[in-house]
């Protein structure tokens, strides 16, 4: 039997297990289907904006297609993740707005997904703004942060749940360089929501360490992509197999860095930014190679986020073994530490 780790996360949902799969949009890459085992395992699944920059009615199509694959494989709770940072241009994306009237309208139309699409975490810039539609749309209000100041905002704003996430995460990470491990205690101390822990979790260990840091469970992106569940790519699979420390590094995002593996786009588009591309002619370009790597497995000159974590992850997992072995490890982890220490 699966050892249970209830935890105000747990509680707040009526899920079984500490586990969130967190939001993963770039390209042509869906999160549905990872998000259905996650959230079908006890989890909670998030499904992911696909293009931010496909044209709405083929954005709306796709990620519909994700919330209602979700709700056909499983009757447990899940989210959906929108990026709602600032651009080049000092506006949030029209993109964001629209997924989130895409989520609220879905929710209006289906009885399930009124049931089951019960949080939206937004991420990438300040929650305010977007706070007042998510509550009185009836969903929870979860919010991703890269500073300890961003998450007393994000909780004076009043979000139900704050995602801390350092440095060494996949995907847009943050402006100020702030790790995990002083993330996480500095947050936990300093809010009163619940808190999940992000960047750079693979593991029991990872969440036995959250639990330690006074949260509530962890949110990993990077560790979803090597699992059987996951339709990505597997020339992208095999990559993040291979990923040894200091493959990563960082390259300009739509709101600020994104960490993925370095390669021959990256190379390429900082050639682009040096020889004075225009932010259009480089968000076309940037678009086109996010878009190549899932579409022609193209890990050279495709662009793809990808954590630090990365150089820990060796092997393809199946996610309701990855869930559940987590749960058991770190309540097996934190027991041995409780009990009578071994001196030497
Ligand atoms: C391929 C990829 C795409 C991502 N896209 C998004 C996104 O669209 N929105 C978001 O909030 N975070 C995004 N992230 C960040 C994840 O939600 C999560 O915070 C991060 O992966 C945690 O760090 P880890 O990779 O070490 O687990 C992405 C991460 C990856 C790896």
């Amino acid at each position: 039997m699966t050892a249970s780790l209830p935890t105000r996360f747990t509680q707040l949902l009526g899920i079984e297990h500490p586990v969130m799969q967190d939001g993963m949009g770039s390209g042509s890459f869906t999160t549905g289907d990872i998000a259905a085992a996650v959230s079908a395992a006890g989890g909670l699944g998030s499904v992911s904006t696909a293009d931010l920059w496909a044209e709405p009615a083929k954005a709306e199509r796709v990620f519909r297609g994700q919330m209602e694959l979700v709700a056909s494989r499983t009757d447990k709770p899940f989210a959906a993740n929108i990026p709602i940072g600032v651009d080049h241009s000092g506006d949030v994306i029209g993109a964001s707005t629209n997924h989130l009237n895409y989520v609220i309208q879905a929710r209006r139309e289906d009885p399930a997904l009124e049931r089951q699409l019960r949080v939206v975490t937004t991420s990438g810039g300040p929650p305010d703004q977007f706070r007042a539609v998510i509550r009185d749309a009836g969903l929870l209000h979860f919010h991703k942060v890269g500073s300890t100041r961003q998450a007393l905002r994000a909780e004076r704003a009043g979000v139900d749940l704050i995602i801390a996430s350092g440095f060494e995460m996949g995907g847009h990470t943050h402006s100020k360089p702030v790790h995990t491990f002083v993330l996480g205690p500095n947050v936990t101390e300093a809010v009163e929501v619940p808190v999940l822990i992000s960047g750079g979790v693979r593991d029991a260990r990872g969440l036995a360490a959250a639990l330690c840091f006074g949260a509530d469970g962890v949110a990993m992106g990077t560790r979803f992509i090597a699992t059987e569940e996951s339709n990505w790519h597997p020339a992208i699979v095999a990559r993040v197999l291979e990923a040894k420390e200091g493959d990563d590094t960082l390259f300009p995002g739509i709101y600020g860095p994104i960490r993925g593996l370095r390669n021959e786009a990256v190379r390429l588009l900082q050639k682009l930014i040096d020889e004075g591309a225009t932010p259009e002619e480089i968000t076309e370009w940037k678009a086109a190679a996010f878009r190549r790597v899932q579409d022609e497995g193209d890990v050279h000159l495709g662009l793809f986020p990808t954590g630090q974590v990365a150089s820990g992850i060796t092997e393809v997992v199946r996610i309701p073994d990855l869930v559940s072995g987590m749960v058991s490890g770190a309540a097996a982890i934190l027991a041995r530490l409780a009990g009578p220490r071994p001196v030497s």
